[in-house]
């Protein structure tokens, strides 16, 4: 009976400290068709990384001029650089206030996380 007990028992799956923590420092990112939850970096862009993670994310230029790489950030903004003059003047001040960026000009400059797809215009 003790023995039957051993096996039968049901162990909880909490998630301990550490794994918790991991899981807040997630960066998720949505491209074309492919979507992942990388680890984030310092002072990396949001196109960087999602490239360096094979994400299929939409670019042309990486300077600010082609808007291919467009996204719009779902949560985590706060973790980002401010808006630059690049995207200032290729974003409406309307879709800036709703949320969308410029994947190669937005740096992640602070761990958490972050969700963010690629939204092209077309
Ligand atoms: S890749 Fe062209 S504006 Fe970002």
């Amino acid at each position: 009976m003790k023995f039957q007990r051993l096996f039968t028992k049901k162990v909880k799956h909490t998630p301990n400290s550490k794994q918790k923590n991991e899981d807040e420092h997630v960066v998720e990112l949505k491209g074309k068709f492919i979507e992942k939850s990388v680890k984030p970096e310092l002072n990396i862009s949001l196109l960087d990384l999602a490239l360096k993670n094979n994400i299929d994310w939409q670019f042309a230029c990486t300077n600010g001029n082609c808007a291919r790489c467009r996204c719009f950030v779902q949560y985590g903004s706060e973790l980002l650089s401010d808006v630059n003059s690049m995207e200032k003047s290729r974003l409406d001040i309307q879709e800036i206030k709703d949320g969308y960026r410029l994947g190669c000009q937005a740096m992640i400059i602070k761990n958490g996380a972050i969700k963010a797809r690629n939204k092209t215009y077309f």
